[in-house]
């Protein structure tokens, strides 16, 4: 009797090419996501290292283990007349073997990764360290320049070559901060504040998104980590320390300002300095703005994203226009991310905390002129 060692063969001639496409096509979707294998920084490269380090002994394993065990299916495959080949079950020698190798290998990913867990935060680095202190709301990120004295949201800036010592904190649910190019993922815990350490030697812009499951709106929960040169970090600062004018250029702007105050609302939940804040840390009068809800907005006209990355911000595609009636429109409101957001922020982002009454199309201009006014 012959073995049917070749029968499956058709059937791998269809499976094979089904396979291949459909990781052509799950490839596809990897388009412009940041990878791990990409680092921009030292702590990263040390984390891409050590996985090419368990890839290789986990591909020696593979090819030898896969290897003996294709060639012993081949080789003492039943032929005709063969007889019964001798029993090895309980050998005691066969599984001392099989007991210990396994344990060396799984003992060298150890050592390798545990090498690279002390090793991660040392590095070096120019000047001072840079620390932010790094909230974790529900669902969008906050990032305090301590020593700055400034407060931004969905967008860090960070200067090359310089240890960044990001403090993370949380007073709602678990967290995640992660930046795939640049480190590694810690959890945001409240009542447990932990610390991500890591520098990034590459100028450029690096997507990032919280890793942990913390609600409805966890996909949505994204930013930026801009890394700029020295100098062109240090103007950034000093544009974000700036309070906002107290008085707008053009009649829709001032129009916003006094909606953001009054009956828009606005300022219970947002903060803008100059107006309703005093300092990026107290509100006017003195009590500390940390109540404060939403996103602070003093420099809200130069970032590039809206609540979390939920949708991208243009004020090139906001443009305001005066209409028929004499009152400021948006030229174009179906590409306009912003108008979307203030005409119903639940349909946009279902579940976050920004629950405003309907504002007309008047109103949502005049505020979108105010917000563009703030760079
Ligand atoms: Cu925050 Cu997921």
């Amino acid at each position: 009797m012959r073995m049917p060692l070749f029968r499956g063969m058709k059937r791998w001639g269809v499976l094979l090419p089904v396979l291949l496409l459909s990781s052509l096509l799950l490839a596809a979707c990897g388009e412009n996501s940041p990878s791990i294998l990409n680092p921009a920084g030292p702590v990263a490269l040390k984390e891409s290292n050590l996985f090419w380090f368990i890839l290789v002994v986990a591909t020696i394993v593979f090819v030898v283990v896969e290897g003996l065990l294709l060639y012993s299916i081949v080789r003492f495959r039943e032929r005709p007349n063969s007889t019964q080949p001798t029993q090895i079950h309980g050998n005691t020698t066969v599984e001392i073997i099989w007991t210990i190798v396994p344990s060396i290998f799984l003992f060298v990913v150890l050592v390798g990764t545990i090498y690279t867990m002390f090793g991660l935060t040392s590095f070096s680095s120019t000047g001072r360290p840079l620390q932010v202190r790094v909230v974790g709301h529900q669902w969008w990120w906050e990032f305090d320049y301590l020593n700055e004295n400034f407060v931004t949201a969905d967008e860090m800036h960070i200067p090359v070559g310089t240890r960044v010592e990001a403090q993370l904190q949380s007073n709602n649910v678990i967290h995640s901060f992660w930046v795939p190019e640049l480190f590694g993922k810690t959890d945001v815990i409240p009542g447990h504040n932990n610390m991500s350490v890591f520098q990034a030697d590459r100028i450029g812009e690096y997507r990032a998104q919280c890793t942990e499951f913390c609600g409805l709106q966890h996909a949505h929960m994204n930013f930026y980590v801009v890394v700029q040169s020295q100098d062109d970090y240090n103007a950034w600062v000093t544009s974000q320390q700036q309070a906002a004018a107290s008085n707008p250029a053009g009649q829709a702007a001032l129009a916003g300002r006094t909606l953001f105050v009054g009956s828009g609302g606005c300022q219970g939940c947002h903060g803008i300095v100059g107006v309703n804040l005093q300092d990026y840390h107290h509100l006017k009068g003195g009590s500390d703005a940390s109540i404060l809800v939403g996103p602070n907005l003093t420099h809200f006209g130069s970032r590039r994203q809206i609540a979390g990355g939920v949708l991208p911000w243009d004020p090139a595609s906001c443009v305001v226009v005066t209409g028929s009636d004499g009152q400021p429109k948006i030229e174009n409101p179906g590409s306009c991310g912003l108008y979307q957001w203030l005409k119903d922020p639940q349909a946009v982002k279902p579940g976050n905390d920004m629950n405003i009454r309907p504002l007309s199309d008047t109103e949502i201009a005049q505020l979108i002129a105010y917000l563009e006014s703030l760079t």
